[in-house]
């Protein structure tokens, strides 16, 4: 009987250490290795974020939420979160003090653009690969400071309310690529540029435009500032 016990007592041991085995590596666990800004990940799966990095790459790491550090490192600067699986994301993704300058979430399930506090300053913004479908004044809160903004691939189709690019002067590169747009026109008119003075590069290729010869838009592709305007296909 006491050896009964003994093995019993040895058995359940072993059974603990595998059950604890089990999860020191979990599957999710795959995608924190060898990543910039990362030391490997926790027990959930969860990357443990350099507490000094300005620069973390968590791209196709599954994540259907943010991973927590993300919000205790105030010295990141440019954070990629290029295909997981992200819902929505606003400002409690990150720490409130820390300055974003580029931010990659292209290739997730977002159907907003991300809602920040002005203190994120994000100035590229890549939503490439994302389920936007409309763009709404309320949505660019806090992006203020968007110099990029890269909304390929995303089926947008409407822009609710004409001072929608209202206080992004700074502005320089829109991208648009592969959605469906028909037109930048709400009731009649368009004063969807009107404040982008600094845009130089507007990318409209793939969209069903059929405004693309309203004076507006002719205007716009001709102003003196812009560098670079890719062809309309359609
Ligand atoms: C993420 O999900 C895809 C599709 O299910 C899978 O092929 C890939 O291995 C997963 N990546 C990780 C790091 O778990
Ligand atoms: C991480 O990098 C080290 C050294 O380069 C390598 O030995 C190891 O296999 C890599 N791990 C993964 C999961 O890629
Ligand atoms: C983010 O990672 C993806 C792939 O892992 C890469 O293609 C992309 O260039 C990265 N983004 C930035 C801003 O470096
Ligand atoms: C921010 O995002 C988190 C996670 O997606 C969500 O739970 C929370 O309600 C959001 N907060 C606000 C103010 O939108
Ligand atoms: C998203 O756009 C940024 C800025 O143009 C670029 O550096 C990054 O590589 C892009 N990400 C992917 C996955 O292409
Ligand atoms: C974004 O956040 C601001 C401030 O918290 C709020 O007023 C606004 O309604 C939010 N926008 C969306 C689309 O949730
Ligand atoms: C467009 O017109 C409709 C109907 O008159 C009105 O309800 C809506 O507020 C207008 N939208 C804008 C952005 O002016």
């Amino acid at each position: 009987m006491e050896l009964f016990w003994k093995n019993a007592v040895g058995i359940l041991f072993i059974l603990f250490l595998m059950v604890n085995l089990v999860h020191v590596c979990p599957r999710k666990c795959v995608g924190c290795q060898n990543k910039t800004g990362t030391r490997g990940c926790d027990k959930e799966g969860w990357p443990l974020i350099d507490a000094d990095a300005n620069e973390v790459d968590l791209s196709s790491i599954n994540f259907s939420s943010c991973p927590p550090d993300l919000s205790t490192n105030v010295n990141l600067e440019k954070v990629n979160l290029s295909r997981n699986l992200l819902k929505s994301v606003n400002y409690t993704c990150f720490h409130k003090d820390a300055v974003l300058n580029v931010l990659d979430l292209s290739y997730n399930l977002l159907t907003k653009l991300p809602n920040f506090t002005s203190g994120a300053e994000v100035q590229i913004l890549n939503l490439t690969g994302n389920q936007i479908v409309e763009l709404n004044p309320l949505y660019l809160y806090g992006l203020s400071k968007v110099r990029q903004l890269i909304l390929d691939d995303n089926g947008l189709d409407s822009f609710s309310g004409n001072e929608l690019l209202q206080d992004t002067d700074m502005l320089e590169i829109l991208s648009l690529r592969n959605n469906k747009i028909t037109t930048f026109a709400v009731n009649g008119t368009s004063r969807l540029l009107i404040n982008a003075v600094n845009l130089k590069e507007l990318y409209l290729s793939n969209n069903m435009l059929l405004d693309r010869n309203t004076p507006w838009l002719l205007g716009a592709l001709n102003s003196k500032f812009w560098t670079s305007v890719e062809p309309i296909v359609q």
